[in-house]
């Protein structure tokens, strides 16, 4: 065989991974191979495959015979949109996706090529972890990709989509990259499987309860983002990269924008309850408020009493984060903090600006709070927003009390506009609850109660007083909120910031 032909035999074995058999048995459980899934990942034609002739090293176990061109990822780059992106794509019919040290290399080189030129990674795992014939070059190899994910991390977007297993160790890969996306009944994350468990804690449990996307999605928290199908997460991924930059030196794109600027939406003046005990969806004010249909929330399944997700206002990619007062009454626990906090620390790295809706009652009391540690993780909200450099706008729709009015972006922590409803409350806490205090010795009849309670709200119960100090730029009816939000995006466009020069802040984690 002369080198050509050889050259030609070697690129078609690579193309075939496992072979057909591997491949009709990854169809037959619903999911794609890993070359569909980079085409429907990428724009049609654009990916280019990097090192498809490596192989594996081993010759334990008989491996030297059985060497397959590739050998189990399929890497390379190519274009979403028209923007770069590098790919690594693994392939579950090559011994079951695991990795080998080649296979990590053949990653490792991507992700290095993407730290130079400034360029998104998406990984894209489907994989029985470590390949077990080759012990610990294999685990060295996930430590040099999990030291990449380390040091690309808040330099270049990173992205993982679970189309598969995504066992042991493995799963730090993706849960060091910005955003973690799961199929629903095909993919899987945990550190030791249910027959671990069983041996170990004694508990029986699914592959799907212990680490589906549902359980992450709701439970855990690791999961973003799910979807029912291998296509339907491959389109998430290309539109959570929509919203962002390709790097941290570049902000992100701006797109063409057909919905009107000075759009008033009258709807936006009823929608919040004249009772300040009764729920509204803040994801109505939210939608009404973002150009039309480009709200995309993140995380919906968790913490619902924070809302996070990207949008657009006049073309530009923002940061949205909402108190949810249609789910707790919005109020902030460690979930939602640990939530949010994470949300804007991604926005921050990728100069995408924050736009914030308060409507927060405080944070949770009770033992399961205060031992789960709310006040460490509610610090990481606090921090997230006070080192946040991008531009940061508030708009307080109702309620603002207490500590959660300092942490949701105020003016004090670098908020640089910060605007309210007519129908804000901008105060330590809830009427109600400051009669019972500040007039204890006075209330002896429901009559008393209601009368003070009155007094408190009369003086309180408003954004005028913030207003007076200068902590709120501005008050306005609600449906000025899209012109405003736009005009004070623009203007902050060319916003510069800075944090005092030091090796790393110590964010209380
Ligand atoms: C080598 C592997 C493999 C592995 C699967 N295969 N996992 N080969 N190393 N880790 C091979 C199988 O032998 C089989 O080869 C083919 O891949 C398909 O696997 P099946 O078992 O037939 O598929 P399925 O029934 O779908 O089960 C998938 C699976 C199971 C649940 C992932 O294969 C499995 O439990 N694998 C082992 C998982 C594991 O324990 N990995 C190590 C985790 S520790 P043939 O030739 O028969 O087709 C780890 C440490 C990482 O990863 C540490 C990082 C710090």
């Amino acid at each position: 065989m002369n080198n050509r032909e050889e050259l030609h035999r070697r690129r078609e074995a690579s193309l075939l991974g496992g072979g057909m058999k591997a491949i009709e048995k990854q169809h037959a459980k619903g999911k794609l191979t890993a070359r569909e899934r980079i085409d429907l990942l990428l724009d049609p034609g654009t990916f280019i495959e990097i090192d498809p002739f490596v192989t594996h090293r081993c010759t334990d176990f008989g491996m030297a015979a059985k060497k397959i061109p590739g050998d189990g990822v399929i890497t390379g780059h190519g274009l979403v949109e028209g923007r770069a992106l590098f790919v690594f794509s693994q392939d579950f019919t090559v011994f079951g996706g695991s990795l080998s040290g080649a296979y990590a290399q053949k990653i490792c080189k991507i992700m290095d090529l993407a730290m130079k030129a400034g360029v998104p990674v998406v990984g894209l795992n489907d994989s029985g972890g470590a390949r077990i014939q080759e012990g610990v070059e294999s685990l060295g190899g996930y430590a040099d990709i999990f030291l990449r994910n380390t040091l690309a991390s808040g330099v270049v977007p990173q992205i993982s989509a679970i189309l598969g297993p995504c066992a042991g160790g493995a799963v730090y890969s993706p849960a060091i990259t910005d955003f973690v996306c799961m199929v629903e009944n095909t993919s899987y994350m945990f550190v030791t499987g249910p027959n671990v468990v069983k041996t170990v804690t004694h508990e029986e449990v699914s592959f799907e309860d212990l680490g589906g996307a549902a359980t992450h999605a709701g439970k855990s928290g690791v999961a973003h983002l799910t979807a029912p199908d291998d296509a339907a997460c491959l389109a998430q991924v290309r539109r959570l990269l929509s919203y962002m930059p390709l790097n941290n030196r570049e902000d992100p794109p701006t797109v063409a924008c057909d919905d009107d600027p000075n759009r008033m939406d009258e709807a936006l003046d009823t929608i919040v309850p004249a009772d300040p005990e009764k729920p509204y969806d803040i994801k109505d004010v939210v939608s009404r408020v973002v150009d039309k249909e480009s709200f995309f929330e993140v995380m919906p399944e968790y913490a619902g009493n924070i809302v996070v997700g990207f949008a657009r206002l006049g073309g530009r990619a923002i940061g949205v984060v909402a108190n949810q007062p249609a789910y707790l009454a919005g109020v902030l626990d460690i979930d939602a903090s640990l939530k949010g906090a994470r949300f804007v620390r991604f926005c921050d790295c990728f100069n995408i600006p924050l736009v914030t809706f308060e409507d927060v009652p405080g944070f949770l009391p009770g033992t399961n709070q205060e031992w789960g540690g709310i006040i460490k993780h509610g610090a990481k909200l606090l921090y997230a927003y006070c080192e946040a450099t991008v531009p940061k706008l508030t708009v307080i729709t109702r309620k603002a009390y207490g500590g959660a009015y300092d942490v949701m972006s105020s003016k004090h922590i670098r908020g640089d506009f910060n605007f309210a409803w007519p129908s804000a409350e901008i105060a330590v806490m809830g009427a109600k609850g400051a009669a019972e205090i500040i007039f204890k010795r006075d209330i002896h009849s429901p009559e008393d109660e209601a009368r003070y309670t009155e007094e408190y709200k009369q003086k309180f119960a408003n954004p005028f007083i913030a207003a007076e100090l200068g902590y709120i730029d501005d008050i306005f009816e609600p449906r000025f909120t899209r012109p405003r939000l736009i005009s004070a995006l623009s203007i902050m466009a060319t916003k510069v910031d800075r944090n005092p020069p030091k090796k790393h802040g110590n964010i209380p984690l």
